[in-house]
């Protein structure tokens, strides 16, 4: 027998559903540009002004966002930004993008989560849908947020619908945008997964309905855990295999030869970015509750947190071979963004390894076409670098180069023709030459 209609669905299918996003940043934009790219009218909310007034004049601050993504939707009215949020009780659904990161002692930092589930409560109607895509533990969604939107006195799955949906957007990656990538959704009852389905089917390539929002958070951890955990593999073999002298990056594309069973993942000089280095830690917090160890989560943790002391214990090696010592050394960091062709620095290894090297007592500078200045980090409070020119003089003027994070638009021979000695660790220069070491 066919189901009735929800109302919301009903408004779905015709593209008359207003879409709230709160945290316009690396998920929330480029969720607003898919929606805006469907047909939707979207509205976003951010408490950073900055960013509001940018993108009320077409002016985007992520590099995978442009100017003319955005420019049409504004002149035709159909997307604004507000750094007030009144305008959520107009919302017919309301996405929460908002970071969740960890606090001093690396246990979740859910503030952001919870103020902003208050302000919703604020403005909470019925009718609404209201879908948490930050990446959490398992049970958020349902301990933390419910509670909060019921003391409205409206009901979920009656009055309102409440859902989990993770993020998996992958910044940078031009085969998979966010509109091709499937989506996890786990509602709280049938009709709050009903209604997220009809949502996101309008969006995505496949919706992946799962039983609870609890299920959806697991499954966004598991794949973080899952991809921590073979970094941290291959960088442990990087080290013993290095020690053996045998190119690890030859092993790796000899095993990606078997059709099953095996898929590559590749060195580096430790791990970072908003998701990889932080979301383990959210499940190792909660297993806490029901008494079990996270042995695998704390250990890739140790081995990828080891690898950018690896990379600068290297570096003092190569100079020690040219009577050189770290102190007082000119190093060239290239890359400082947390992965290729991205402008995003947080928690990247670059930062470790420009720190390590300057407590150390070399002169440091860095160069990355994408970030042009590298200040205001948490845990490097003093760091205040701008990009040098990458210029033949520069190099040749360096004691050590390392390359720190492969962006493509480095040419990677000419670096290592003008550069005294390259400390490679993402295997990007491809000629074997001597003055290039791989760690
Ligand atoms: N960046 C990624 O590649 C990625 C991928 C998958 C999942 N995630 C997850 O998505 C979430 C968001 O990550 P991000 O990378 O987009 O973070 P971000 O820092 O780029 O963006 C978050 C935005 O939220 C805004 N904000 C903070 N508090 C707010 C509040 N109370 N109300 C409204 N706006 C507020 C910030 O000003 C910022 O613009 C996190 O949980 C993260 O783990 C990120």
């Amino acid at each position: 027998m066919a189901k009735t209609k929800l109302k919301l669905e009903e408004k779905i299918e015709k593209k008359d559903a207003l879409i709230g996003v709160i945290g316009l940043g690396y998920v929330g934009l480029p969720l607003v540009k898919t929606f805006l790219k469907a047909g939707f009218p979207v509205v976003g909310f951010d408490v950073d002004r900055k960013k509001v007034a940018l993108l009320n004049r077409s002016r985007s601050y992520i590099k995978h966002v442009t100017a003319k993504d955005l420019k049409p939707f504004i002149a035709e009215k159909k997307f604004q930004a507000a750094a007030d949020f009144q305008g959520l009780a107009e919302a017919d659904i309301i996405i929460i993008c908002v970071p969740t990161p960890l606090d001093a002692h690396r246990n979740p930092d859910l503030s952001y989560v919870l103020q902003t589930t208050e302000t919703i409560a604020e403005f909470l109607r019925k009718g609404q849908l209201v879908v948490l895509e930050s990446t959490t533990y398992p049970g958020t969604t349902e301990e933390q947020m419910l509670p909060v939107l019921e003391r409205t006195g409206l009901r979920v799955g009656r009055d309102f619908y409440l859902a989990y949906s993770p993020e998996r957007e992958d910044p940078g990656n031009e085969t998979f945008s966010t509109a091709r990538i499937p989506k996890v959704v786990g509602g709280v009852t049938a009709s709050c997964r009903r209604a997220a389905k009809a949502a996101y089917d309008q969006i995505v390539v496949r919706t992946v309905p799962v039983s609870s929002p609890r299920v959806a958070e697991a499954t966004k951890l598991l794949e973080n855990i899952f991809r921590s955990i073979n970094i941290a593999l291959v960088n442990e073999m990087k080290m013993i295999f290095e020690r053996m002298d045998i190119d690890v990056w030859e092993v790796i594309q000899a095993a990606s030869t078997k059709p099953f069973g095996y898929m590559p993942f590749y060195p580096s000089p430790g791990y970072g970015g908003h998701c990889i280095p932080v979301d383990p830690f959210y499940m190792a917090w909660k297993a806490k509750e029901v008494d079990h160890p996270t042995r695998f989560i704390e250990l890739a943790g140790e081995i990828n947190t080891f690898m950018p002391y690896y990379v600068v214990a290297k570096t003092a090696e190569e100079l020690n071979r040219k009577k050189k010592s770290l102190k007082g050394a000119r190093v060239l960091v290239l890359g400082i963004a947390y992965k290729k062709d991205v402008d995003d620095q947080r928690e990247s290894p670059s930062l470790k390894i420009i720190s390590l090297l300057q407590e150390k007592g070399a002169r440091v500078f860095y160069n990355d076409p994408y970030v042009p200045e590298s200040k205001g980090h948490r845990d490097y409070p003093g760091m205040e670098l701008k990009s040098v020119p990458l210029t033949a003089k520069m190099l040749k003027n360096c004691d050590a180069v390392i390359i720190s994070t492969d962006h493509s638009v480095y040419d990677y021979d000419w670096i290592a023709e003008n550069a005294p000695l390259v400390i490679d660790t993402r295997n990007a220069v491809k000629k074997k030459r001597r003055n290039v070491v791989k760690s």
